[in-house]
């Protein structure tokens, strides 16, 4: 497999054509952005974590037929993954009440959600990501209803899946946002699993292990990345 062109450039991911037409080569920064690119800077080793974790996510979920655009690892920072048409919404799901809801809804910061609350975020940074409800995702085109009912579907799914593997591995699994696109007339699951895109907490201390950190100024922002590294590389 041969990297050919710069396909595009995003905030935290390079992508790469190949010599095959419906393959692309994924490389992971360890550039760092936060709150739609006003806060920038760099968090060593990222790439390779986000990378790995990224990787083993995928293949667990693929484990239990969830299908990804995750094809192999390549190097420390590279994948292969299938060539998609992303769709152009950010899925969040939320088992405990942190970040942008406790700010818009007033939740209590750290209550466990009793029903995870499912949302669709505009994925354009110029306008921050607004919160969009379904009839805004048809009237801008973004998907088809089956297509947003398969987001739905798969998100839930993925939920049920990953909070129980970090819950073994002494980690709250407290939201993630995931992208999805289209591979031969199918919705596939696209992007990362990382701590850029999840909320993870120790499960004893509430310690936030993931890029809240980086947004906040907490400090120790690569000891948490790494700690989640070998949390979920550990059996
Ligand atoms: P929020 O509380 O800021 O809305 O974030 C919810 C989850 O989505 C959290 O795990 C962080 C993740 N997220 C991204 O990965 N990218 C984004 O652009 C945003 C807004 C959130
Ligand atoms: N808005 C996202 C965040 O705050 C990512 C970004 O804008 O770079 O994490």
């Amino acid at each position: 497999m041969t990297k050919q062109d710069l396909l595009y450039e995003g905030k935290a991911k390079k992508v790469w054509t190949t010599d095959d037409a419906n393959q692309v080569i994924v490389e992971y920064k360890d550039d760092a952005t936060a709150f739609d690119g006003t806060k920038k800077g760099t968090i060593t080793g990222k790439g390779e974590i986000n990378c790995a974790v990224s990787t083993i996510l995928f293949q667990y979920l693929e484990s239990y037929q969830v299908k990804t655009h995750f094809i192999q690892r390549l190097s420390a920072r590279e994948m292969l993954t299938k060539k998609v048409e992303i769709i152009g919404i950010e899925a969040v799901m939320r088992n405990v009440a942190t970040g942008s809801l406790v700010k818009r809804l007033a939740f209590p910061e750290a209550q466990v959600l009793e029903y995870p609350v499912y949302e669709t975020y505009l994925k354009n940074d110029a306008l921050g990501d607004p919160l969009i409800n379904e009839h805004h995702a048809y009237a801008l085109h973004l998907a088809k209803p089956e297509e947003l009912r398969a987001i739905f579907r798969l998100t839930g799914k993925i939920n049920a899946i990953l909070r129980s593997f970090f819950d073994r591995r002494g980690m709250t699994l407290v939201d993630f946002k995931l992208e999805f696109g289209r591979f031969q007339g199918e919705i596939i699951l696209a992007d990362e699993i990382s701590p850029d895109t999840c909320r993870i907490w120790d499960q004893k201390s509430n310690k936030k292990l993931d890029k809240d950190r980086f947004r906040f100024d907490l400090g120790g922002v690569e000891k948490a990345y790494q700690e989640v590294y070998e949390r979920v590389t550990a059996r």
